[in-house]
């Protein structure tokens, strides 16, 4: 292939390295981000240490048939995240196929890989059994066909410790790296990526306040995807319960009437959430951007290097909007990114501060991870502000910090992704989500006392209630109340673009899963869903009953009669407290007769004999003999959803325990062979987070 200045095969990674003067390619398979971001900082990082430049790529825009040609003074990085049951993410299904499957050309001889260098990265999470699977394939295949590994083989655990791990797995890596390609390491380092200009006259009808997308700015019409949201107006928004100040759960209906998105029950959706008000505040201040002219003022960036990293959000747009719709101000402060800012302290205090928590593993761990602190929470902590009052300009240290390396340090906010809750056959219009509002106390430490610690997402949406039930929006702000309460999010951009007609919109895209129910309504469904756990059995439950309705027309009632049996363990605490959905199982049971067996396990009110809890693998205990049966017999399909930790791994035991004794055997042996085997058939299927 002839290739110049990168023209040619736009699939050949090799030709785009050597018309773009490369040594480093870096493909991530990312799901949510996180792979990419990691991708971004080794290539930076690779750029600081040693003056090398990288190539980021999405593994799913190139082929891989020449990998044999890279050539040997250059390597090849891939930062892998291991999804779900061991899957790769969708754009490193491609990849896999291509480079680890059985007739893979360069295990065969043909062509081997005996001159490629390649560093490997997985993500994963260690609470599902099949951790970091996909790096491992993918490390073992590379260097069965010859290829060698630079370093070790990172592993990164997404339930405990990524960030730590690492930051432990690239010192070593870097040091061979340099050895084998032959580089040294030479100052430099915590450059921007970005450069920002304050742009004097803008039209603004071009000045991006929160949009995702050049669509939604112009308004045009286009496909919804995650590249596109479309902003759905949400049609109720109400608390399932609220006990106290610290548990509540909300039901939102997001209507999609018009928007061309459909859905199927066991979908996921994508919610993109903006940053609390007082969050913002806090960083505007921090910057010395809060006065009304700094904060709106209208700003562009221009990647200095864009095949190293692309303009994360739509520009331009202004300073408040990149800290309130578009990058992750809200996470826990990360320990490099700390480093980096050091230099930009307004004391030698605060510089010390910096330095502190930064270099040092525990006292970061102590300080910020355990005191759940956000980046301007750290800054503040550190020039001796009080972190528990308003941020005003009057009380806060400015830092001055040029606004590129905070772009260049914080990633983009994500969206949230919450299974879905309804059907599409019965609400064919509308996707419904059920979530728990996270909030959590942060440890106490000697810096910073406990407080309450609010998830983004699920108190964003709590928040909307305001909006949708025709109260005042509110957009003051107020101070992260020790005694609970709610953070106040501003619901949209100054222009209000998600803000029309007095309805509020929210961007969201839909996300497929393979989490379905069979279509034969013959086989029986067993669904273990404790807690939210239940959402997405709920469209499980009203898509049968959307059928049962359809098909009793025709043939009448007793046309069900050869139906399987669709059992649901739900699991919550008190009847009177935490009871999701009590009435509408009443009327789907009522629909559905003896084909639909409802079981609660209501833990905090009814104990066995000896004192000790009941939960849904208990009821599944009791009904073993019925959902043996069903299982070994009568091909059901069984399907857990909710926390992964605790929950999915007793239920899973338990059901080996079911299982090995019908089968005349043991939990560990024949229990955990069926168990396996029901999930190569797919007949057992998680949908769970931690
Ligand atoms: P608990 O809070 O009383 O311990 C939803 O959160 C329900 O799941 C609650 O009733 C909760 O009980 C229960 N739960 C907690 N841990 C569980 C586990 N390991 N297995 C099954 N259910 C669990």
């Amino acid at each position: 292939k002839v290739v110049q200045n990168g023209t040619g095969d736009p699939r050949d990674f090799v030709a785009k390295m050597k018309a773009a003067k490369k040594r480093l390619v870096i493909f991530y398979g990312s799901q949510t981000g996180t792979a990419e971001e990691y991708a971004i900082r080794l290539a930076k990082e690779a750029k600081s240490r040693f003056g090398l430049a990288s190539l980021v790529c999405d593994p799913e825009e190139y082929d891989f048939e020449n990998l044999d040609q890279v050539p040997e003074d250059c390597a090849v990085i891939f930062v892998m995240a291991t999804y779900g049951e061991g899957e790769p993410t969708d754009n490193a299904v491609q990849l896999m196929q291509n480079l680890t499957e059985a007739d893979f050309a360069f295990s065969k001889g043909e062509h081997r890989l005996d001159g490629l260098h390649y560093v490997m990265f997985g993500l994963g999470n260690r609470t599902y059994e099949h951790y970091n699977e996909i790096a491992r394939k993918l490390d073992t295949a590379l260097t069965e066909a010859g290829a060698k590994r630079i370093g070790e083989r990172g592993e990164g655990d997404d339930d405990k410790s990524m960030e730590e791990d690492y930051l432990e797995w690239k010192e070593p890596m870097w040091a061979a790296f340099a050895a084998e390609m032959n580089v040294e390491e030479g100052g430099g380092g915590d450059t921007p990526d970005f450069a920002v200009t304050e742009l004097d006259s803008h039209p603004p009808e071009k000045v991006y306040l929160g949009e995702l997308s050049a669509r939604a700015l112009t308004r045009t019409r286009g496909i919804h995807d995650a590249k596109n949201p479309y902003p759905a107006p949400i049609t109720v928004s109400k608390e399932l319960f609220s006990i106290g100040a610290d548990r509540n759960c909300i039901h939102i209906e997001l209507n999609i009437e018009g928007s061309g998105i459909n859905y199927q029950h066991g979908d996921h959706v994508g919610v993109w959430p903006s940053n609390a008000e007082l969050d913002v505040e806090r960083f505007l201040c921090t910057l010395g951007l809060s006065s009304p002219e700094r904060r709106d003022t209208v700003i562009g960036i221009e990647s200095l290097d864009p095949a190293l990293a692309k303009v994360p959000f739509p520009v331009p747009t202004t300073y408040i909007t990149v800290l309130r719709h578009y990058i992750d101000i809200s996470a826990v402060a990360g320990r490099q990114t700390l480093g980096h800012l050091a230099k930009y302290a307004p004391t030698p205090d605060a510089e010390q501060f910096l330095r502190d928590v930064s270099t040092d593993k525990e006292v970061y761990a102590n300080v910020v991870g355990n005191g759940c602190l956000k980046l301007a929470e750290v800054l503040q902590l550190a020039a001796g502000n009080d972190i528990t009052v308003q941020p005003t300009a009057e009380n806060t240290t400015v830092w001055k910090i040029p606004f590129d390396m905070i772009v260049s340090n914080i990633p983009r906010l994500q969206p949230r992704y919450y299974s879905i809750s309804s059907s599409p056959k019965l609400y064919p219009t509308s996707i419904h989500v059920t979530a728990v509002v996270l909030k959590y106390q942060s440890v106490e430490n000697p810096k910073v006392r406990s407080r309450l610690v609010y998830g983004v997402g699920t108190n964003f949406l709590l928040n909307l209630k305001h909006a949708v039930n025709g109260e005042q929006i509110p957009v003051h702000l107020e101070p992260a109340n020790p005694a609970g309460g709610t953070p106040i999010y501003a619901i949209s951009g100054p222009r209000g673009a998600y803000n029309e007609e007095a309805v509020y919109k929210v961007p969201i895209h839909v996300r497929r899963s393979t989490f379905r129910l069979p279509t034969n309504p013959r086989s029986p469904i067993i669904m273990v869903g404790p807690g939210t756990g239940v959402a997405p059995f709920r469209g499980f439950v009203q898509e049968r009953v959307a059928l049962a309705r359809r098909t009793s027309e025709k043939a009448g009632k007793e046309s069900l009669a050869d139906w399987g049996r669709m059992s649901l363990f739900y699991g919550c605490r008190k009847s009177s407290e935490d009871f999701l959905y009590k009435d509408e199982w009443q009327q789907y049971a009522d629909e559905l007769g003896d084909k639909f067996s409802f079981n609660v396990a209501l833990s905090r009110e009814k104990f066995k004999p000896d004192g000790s809890k009941v939960y849904v693998q208990d009821l599944m205990w009791d009904d073993r003999e019925a959902l043996a049966d069903e299982i070994l017999n009568k091909k059901a399909y069984v399907y857990i959803c909710g926390d992964a930790k605790g929950m999915a791994h007793s239920v899973e035991e338990k059901l080996a325990l079911i299982l090995g004794q019908a089968k005349g055997g043991t939990a560990e042996k024949e229990g955990m062979e069926a168990v396996k085997l029901l999930k190569e058939r797919s007949r057992l299927m998680l949908d769970v987070w931690s």
